[in-house]
């Protein structure tokens, strides 16, 4: 079975239907009732990379609709610190689950599990290559605060060269006709190969290095983190770490409804004065974590969502 790599596995119709089935499980997401659709499925979480939003997400989501989860674990714990390949990890665990969400440092990596696995691999980020499910609850964030995906002014701010949240994300949004302002310091650019296939593609791109210049008339600022363990070079982490600190002051002349998105962790980026604006959303968009990826558990184990979500009490 096909699993999820990129955004381009996924069409806007199925984008759309995704997002449909994650709202209408928000009840079982929150505990408010019990729905066993995945009971008997079983989801292996492979993390050859920290994580602790999208690891806890896919298992909370798993178990909240009645689900079982194994996990690799720590990776000094496990076989692979014995020399054992991803191939043959990812064959093994392919007869132990039903379907694997996998994240790893090396880009690329996610295919080539997909290559090797019979059950559906959900890629939970491949070094700065991807992250499809981050951009699932993204845009799952972006809908329930505007109503829409298309039409809207984004702003993803930060570090676009290594990010991979931004990579999913800006190919997503161009793909709903969203107008996108790439923010960043020069030596963290969103690739030119990104650029140039998202302008391929329609796309309304300006980018700039001035972050708050550029918030005024925006619907959404996307922060993001400066990935500090994907430097060759310290010393050019050092010149770019905290270009850019977003602090509730800067927030004076934005648009009333604009939302602040970060895939979080946070470092030092978004001061914690933002928290308490109605624009800070990146607490609501981690919970979102739980039912977008209940919805794609769903979708790609083949089990639909019930028009009408009624489940047991608890
Ligand atoms: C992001 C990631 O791993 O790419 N985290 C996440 O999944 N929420 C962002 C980051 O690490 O900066």
């Amino acid at each position: 079975m096909a699993g999820l790599i990129t955004m381009d596995d996924l069409t806007n119709e199925q984008i759309l239907e995704i997002l449909a089935d994650a709202e209408r499980l928000l009840p079982v997401a929150r505990g408010e009732m019990y729905l066993p659709l995945l009971q008997g499925r079983i989801l292996g979480n492979l993390f050859f990379e920290p994580s602790t939003r999208t690891r806890m997400s896919f298992e909370t989501a798993m178990k909240r609709l009645g689900g079982d989860v194994v996990n690799l674990g720590d990776v000094k714990t496990s076989s692979v610190v014995k020399g054992e390949t991803l191939f043959d990890t990812i064959q093994m665990v392919d007869g132990y689950t039903d379907i694997i969400a996998m994240r790893h440092p090396r880009q690329g990596a996610a295919q080539y599990a997909q290559d090797a696995a019979r059950v559906p691999i959900l890629n939970g980020g491949d070094g700065a290559g991807h992250h499809p499910t981050q951009t699932m609850l993204d845009l799952f964030t972006i809908k329930q605060a505007h109503g829409r995906l298309d039409g809207l002014k984004v702003v993803l701010a930060g570090d676009l060269r290594y990010g991979r949240t931004v990579h999913s994300l800006s190919h997503a949004l161009t793909r709903f006709g969203c107008e996108l302002i790439f923010a960043s310091p020069d030596l963290l650019k969103m690739p030119e190969e990104i650029v140039s296939d998202l302008r391929a593609q329609g796309a309304d791109v300006v980018e700039t290095e001035d972050l708050y210049d550029s918030m005024n008339d925006a619907d959404v600022v996307y922060m993001t983190r400066i990935q500090k363990e994907r430097f060759a070079d310290e010393d050019e982490y050092a010149r770019c770490a905290g270009a850019y600190k977003l602090h509730a002051r800067h927030l004076n002349g934005v648009k009333p409804d604009m939302i602040i998105m970060h895939p979080l962790p946070r470092v030092d980026e978004i001061d914690p004065s933002v928290d308490a604006t109605r624009h800070a959303r990146y607490f609501e968009q981690a919970f979102n974590g739980v039912v977008a990826r209940m919805a794609l558990l769903c979708r790609l184990l083949g089990v639909p969502v019930p028009e009408e979500v009624q489940g047991g009490a608890l």
